[in-house]
């Protein structure tokens, strides 16, 4: 049985509920939100990590990947959830971060000790003859890759941040612990996993530095060996298991690569998170900039991948939103003037499309970045980094905090909005990132009176409903203009023409004969467009989605 029609809700759980008062959302509290979620329609629910970890990275430094983190709640806690969500059907997704652990890790702490078996499960290397570090590699997060080694003449490689220590893959013993974790999880009853940054666990022993023009990224990034170990893991753990899926977070991959990691007779994954489109709104590929989207770009990498995975036989992961980007709605839509216009036009610009739809919270209740006016006020240790890196390269303070606050992962890690009080219905105190001021936006307020909610439910539903919609084929259509995404699905004789209008100003279409004597299957306005009254030619209203469907 196909997987296509289901639809995955992530829940960060720092920040969904606080049940414990502490200001830190746990366990318990998305167990209390499971009627909600429930409420959704969704399939699964991906949860970020939850291990014991001292947060230096919001958990994705695991210190121990078989407990569970105190502020986070119990074993016992997870169990109760799985069973809860399980009783409406949904499965639960955990986050296996396999390229790096912290540097509070056992192994870490035991190589660092001096054991040799645990040296072995890193990649430590010497200086450079003339003392400079063992290559020239950035973090990803700033700075150079490599720490200096306790007090040892070694360096140690971190391709996040100095508290992630990379895995030396190549070890069989390491490959061995990495499938144990996983298999444990398994046993614990959950029907997925979301494999962090799975394209980078592939370094060459031989680490050298990039030639002249030589991207350095390409040294370590979807390497023949990442697709043996894909495989590998596969084997040892979930492959062959009935109804799990597996999604790969791939850093800068290609379409090329993504369809190896997700066409079925690979055995590798079920399909791929890719970040191409969410770097439409980079100046000349820096993150760190403050400039308007490219829409041709944006549309451009969504049909060629749509194209390209679909020519391959692979599977791709579709999504606006997680807990690393700014909230889509203040960059690609209006979150001042057209706020439930460009939620709902985002949502149905993925969720008709082919691939597997993500909702990441608060996305179904129109949540936009906070207005915050401090560094302060910002707890991720990326954006601190960025904040210092750009006022060294010369930016005034302000101008470096307006950067900051454009691209900051804090954007999307505000505590959920369930109602108007204090703290949001998130806690009863202050909480640990501080609450976006539009209180507005909340679970309540969309219930009583919202579009948005309720249009996310009607787009999972029709996923179930409609192998149209979970199975068909994607073509592109009006691939030139300059305002609307376009596309057709089509299955068995029945089509769908999806229009996505990204402005605020009023855009006309020209449609094939086909579509004009069709029905509209969706649209976000209260008054959808008549076709009868069309003459072929459609006139989209600012942040109009409409999709038409033929029988
Ligand atoms: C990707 C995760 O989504 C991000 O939050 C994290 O910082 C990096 N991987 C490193 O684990």
């Amino acid at each position: 049985m196909s997987f296509h029609d289901q639809v995955i809700y992530q829940v960060y759980p720092k920040s969904y509920r606080d049940s414990s008062g502490n200001g830190v959302g746990d366990l318990r509290g998305v167990l209390e939100k499971v009627p909600y979620i429930a409420s959704l329609g969704v399939d699964m629910v991906w949860l970020n990590p939850f291990y014991v970890s001292p947060q230096n990275d919001n958990g994705y430094d695991i210190a121990d990947y078989y407990r569970i983190d105190p502020d986070m709640g119990t074993m016992e806690d997870f169990q109760e959830l799985v069973a809860a969500l399980g009783e409406y059907g949904i499965g639960v997704m955990v986050d296996m971060v396999l390229n790096h652990v912290s540097t509070e890790h056992e192994w870490f702490q035991r190589a660092l000790a001096g054991e040799q078996k645990y040296r072995d499960y890193f990649y430590l290397r010497l200086a450079q003859p003339d003392g400079s570090l063992p290559t020239t590699w950035e973090s990803k997060f700033g700075g150079p890759a490599w720490s200096p080694f306790g007090g040892t003449d070694l360096y140690y490689l971190h391709l996040y941040d100095t508290t992630q220590a990379d895995l030396n893959w190549h070890n069989p013993q390491v490959r061995a612990e990495l499938h144990r974790v996983v298999n444990f999880w398994k046993s614990k009853g959950v029907r997925g996993f979301r494999f962090d940054v799975l394209n980078v666990i592939g370094k060459s022993e031989v680490l050298r530095n990039a030639t002249p023009g030589e991207n350095e990224k390409l040294l370590y990034t979807d390497t023949e060996q990442v697709h043996t170990w894909v495989k590998e893991l596969n084997q040892q753990t979930f492959g062959g298991t009935p109804g799990l899926l597996t999604v790969g977070e791939m850093s800068s991959t290609t379409i090329e690569n993504s369809v190896r990691y997700t066409r079925p007779d690979s055995r590798e994954l079920d399909m791929v998170f890719s970040f191409h489109h969410l770097k439409v709104d980079y100046d000349r590929g820096e993150k760190w900039s403050d400039v308007p989207f490219d829409f041709m770009a944006l549309k451009g990498v969504l049909t060629d991948w749509s194209v390209g995975i679909q020519a391959g036989g692979g599977w791709q992961a579709l999504f606006w939103n997680n807990h690393d980007q700014p909230r889509a709605i203040n960059r690609f839509g209006d979150p001042g003037l057209y706020r439930e216009e460009s939620a709902t036009m985002l949502a149905a610009a993925i969720h008709l499309g082919r691939g597997t739809p993500y909702i990441y919270q608060g996305e179904e209740i129109g949540m936009i970045d906070p207005a915050y006016e401090s560094m302060d006020d910002y707890v991720d240790i990326e954006s601190h980094k960025a904040y210092r890196t750009l006022v060294d390269r010369g930016l005034s303070s302000e101008q470096a905090f307006r950067v900051v606050a454009s691209k900051s992962r804090d954007n999307s890690r505000t505590p959920m909005q369930w109602d108007a009080s204090e703290f949001a219905g998130f806690s009863e105190v202050q909480p640990w990132l501080r609450p976006t001021s539009q209180a507005l936006m909340s679970v309540e307020r969309q219930e009583a009176e919202g579009k948005i909610l309720p249009f996310y439910r009607r787009l999972v539903e029709l996923r179930h409903q409609m192998p149209l919609i979970a199975e068909g084929s994607y073509e592109p259509f009006a691939r030139e203009h300059q305002s609307v995404y376009g596309f057709i699905r089509e299955y068995q004789g029945q089509k769908l023409l999806v229009l996505c209008n990204f402005y605020g100003a009023d855009t006309a279409v020209e449609l094939a004969a086909e579509f004009a004597v069709g029905k509209v299957l969706v649209c976000n306005y209260k008054n959808c467009p008549d076709l009868t009254t069309a003459e072929g030619r459609l006139t989209l209203r600012p942040y109009e989605t409409v999709a038409v469907l033929v029988d």
